[in-house]
């Protein structure tokens, strides 16, 4: 693999996931630049990247390696591929928590892979740590969305990735203004915020995505928002994985720079 890129936010329900699989089959279908992308769900406390691809399950190849399902021109495995029973709460303790992720990026044939998109469980305690340390991560995008609450969040998440020398690519800004249809804006979990904690933390902002029926059912039914290139969803999400990709670049420019000089 690659790049490996995390979709994390301090908490749930921001639309991690959501934005996580949208960015993915965007950057697979972008026009100008395809990427071989591969998306990983690691969310042990609620894996939903199968309901947003669209379903699938474990397979094992001749040589005994798990086989990842594909949606959207999209490789794609969860964490919920592995257990017996999908409505398991997942319980992950030490060992096997590593043990369980490090098979999921190695003991899976994945072929090659330009990008990796992995999609974080909510949360900044040890899971979410030993995470980032167990995975060699060559950046995180943080999702917020535009209240102070998520923001705090969000905060923490921020500093925790720092502690693990894992850059922080950007911020989107999830669920920003509802447009009803007489064309008035509603923002109904406030505005702003995603740009302010870019600013604060000089990470590059990657703009807002719209609280929009089209996302929720989209995601409900297994068919990305993202795979209608020429919608205005469709489009906002080229632009995000544009700019991931812009800043991945750039992130990578400045570290190389770092060990020339040292
Ligand atoms: N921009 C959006 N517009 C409308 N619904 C959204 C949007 N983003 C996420 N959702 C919905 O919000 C819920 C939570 O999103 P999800 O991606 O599962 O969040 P997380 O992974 O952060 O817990 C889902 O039902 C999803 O469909
Ligand atoms: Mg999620």
């Amino acid at each position: 693999m690659k790049q490996i890129v995390a979709v994390a936010s301090g908490k749930g329900g921001v639309g991690k996931s959501t934005v996580a699989a949208n960015l993915a089959v965007a950057l697979a279908n972008n026009p100008a630049r395809p990427l071989k992308v591969a998306l990983i769900d690691v969310d042990f406390y609620g894996p939903s990247i199968p309901t947003l691809m669209g379903g699938g399950k474990l397979s094992v190849d001749h040589e005994e390696k798990f086989i990842p399902a594909k949606a959207h021109g999209v490789k794609y495995i969860s964490i919920s591929f592995f257990l017996k029973n999908p409505d398991d709460p997942v319980i992950w303790r030490g060992p096997m928590f590593g043990k369980a992720i490090t098979q999921l990026f190695e003991d899976v044939s994945w072929g090659e892979v330009d990008i990796c998109i992995v999609d974080m469980p909510p949360g900044t305690g040890d899971a979410q740590l030993s995470l980032s340390q167990l995975v060699k991560l060559d950046g995180a995008l943080l999702v917020t969305t535009p209240q102070e609450v998520a923001l705090t969040d969000v905060r923490r998440a921020v500093n925790m990735f720092r502690k693990v020398n894992v850059p922080v690519l950007g911020v989107v800004e999830n669920m920003a203004g509802f447009t009803a249809p007489d064309g008035s804006v509603h923002h109904i979990f406030g505005e702003g915020g995603g740009e302010a904690l870019a600013t604060q933390y000089e990470t590059p902002y990657f703009g807002s995505i719209p609280i929009n029926v089209e996302i929720r059912r989209g995601g409900d039914s297994g068919k990305p928002a993202a795979i209608n290139l020429e919608s205005d969803l469709g489009k906002r999400f080229q632009e995000l994985a544009n700019d991931l990709m812009q800043s991945l670049d750039e992130t990578a420019k400045t570290s190389t720079l770092e060990i020339v000089n040292d």
